[in-house]
């Protein structure tokens, strides 16, 4: 992070000052950003040459968490969370006026990372992450949420951006096709990934698109389907250039490289031969050749600190003992690895553990989730500084 505690308070001056053409906010943007326009070459790795943002959203986050703390050696650790590269969740169409903010003061060789994440009928197969569109609301996503964010992006062409599409939609579609509500919003995230695909094909964007994890894509028998999946979606698309492969492990907590790996001595661990996400990532990376789709991945290391914490492995809300994991990097020891990267914020939740809420899943009513919980995506002081004790390596 490359922002001086004088260029903020020069942005923060900029809010009061009069207007005109050079206010302080334009100036420091200026000195920020590139001096000409960004062009990424997706089918390199651009995290070897930009570092991931430690944008201002997180750093507000934590710079509050900060202050709820008493004890003064967490207190000295929990301010450096705040200086770490992490992805911003546009979650919501209200949501996107964090691009403002969050652009302002991303210098020239850091990449913003941004995920994109409003799709009709979102979170079909669980209930803590039900976004704001319904599975018909097609034509509202696309112009009221990926054509917005496509205007930003394009008035900010000396940035560069990594995008991570929709968390969970296309496994979602290969796994959870039994569901009712996987089966409504089918056309809607097919059809919405690629638009935003599509429609964010730009030069100073790569895009990554989920797939899930290890425990989730990696069983043998979804390893194909999983692959075809995303390919399909992106030759719908026009197989656009700056689609750089895929993400794992998005709020997840798979280790990355743990032999034989947290759920090897499970009854059912012969059906998948990716019990760690490089296997995963090697193998998965393998059908996507075969099926037509870049394959270089970004991988969530945000929460992975502590493993053997879960019942399951499909256990996902607030795991309860869980660390921050390895810091945003470009060595990954693997080659079709781009990134580790920080996808959740760590600190917010998962979804409510108030059995009452509309919203509440009962997977964070699980004897291995964090409780209490408030909802999906709100900061939970007490998971925060849990995360930061049990950090690997700490801070
Ligand atoms: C969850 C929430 C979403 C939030 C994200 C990151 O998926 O539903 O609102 O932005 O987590 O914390």
């Amino acid at each position: 992070m490359k922002v001086t505690t004088a260029s903020v308070a020069a942005m923060a001056a900029g809010a009061i000052a009069a207007p005109s053409n050079t206010t302080p906010r334009e100036a420091t943007k200026a000195q920020a950003a590139c001096a000409s326009a960004v062009s990424l070459d997706a089918k390199s790795n651009v995290f070897s040459k930009y570092t991931l943002h430690a944008n201002t959203f997180f750093k507000s986050e934590v710079a509050k968490a900060v202050e709820a703390i008493t004890d003064s050696s967490l207190k000295t650790s929990a301010s450096k969370v705040g200086d770490v590269g992490s992805f911003l969740w546009l979650d919501s169409i209200a949501n996107i006026a964090k691009f403002d903010d969050a652009v302002a003061d991303v210098p020239c060789e850091n990449i913003l990372g941004l995920v994109i994440y409003d799709l009709p009928g979102r979170d079909c197969a669980a209930k803590a992450s039900n976004g704001e569109l319904k599975y018909n609301e097609l034509p509202r996503y696309k112009s009221e949420y990926i054509d917005p964010i496509v205007a930003k992006i394009k008035a900010n062409p000396n940035t560069a951006f990594a995008l991570l599409i929709e968390p969970d939609s296309l496994p979602n579609l290969v796994t959870n096709a039994d569901l009712s509500t996987c089966q409504e919003s089918k056309t809607a995230y097919e059809e919405g990934v690629a638009y935003a695909f599509k429609s964010l094909n730009l030069p100073n964007v790569v895009m990554y698109v989920d797939a899930g994890h290890g425990g989730w894509l990696g069983w043998d028998a979804n390893l194909k389907p999983g692959a075809e999946e995303l390919s399909k979606v992106y030759k719908a698309a026009g197989s656009p250039s700056q689609v750089r492969g895929y993400a794992t492990n998005i709020a997840g907590w798979n280790s990355w490289d743990e032999e034989p790996g947290e759920f090897s001595d499970a009854s059912d661990a012969k059906y998948n031969s990716c019990q760690n996400e490089k296997t995963y990532v090697t193998k998965f990376s393998a059908a996507l050749s075969t099926a037509g789709f870049p394959n270089h991945a970004i991988v969530d290391t945000g929460r992975n600190a502590v493993t053997g914490l879960r019942e399951e492995w499909g256990d996902w809300c607030n795991v309860n003992g869980a660390g921050f994991g390895v810091r945003p990097t470009a060595t990954t020891g693997l080659e079709l690895a781009d990134a580790f990267i920080w996808g959740k914020p760590g600190g917010e939740s998962d979804g409510t553990s108030d059995e009452g809420a509309t919203r509440y899943d009962s997977y964070c009513g699980k004897p291995d989730a964090y409780k209490p919980s408030p909802e999906a995506g709100e900061w939970n002081q007490a998971y925060f500084e849990m995360l930061l004790k049990n950090a690997k390596p700490a801070f």
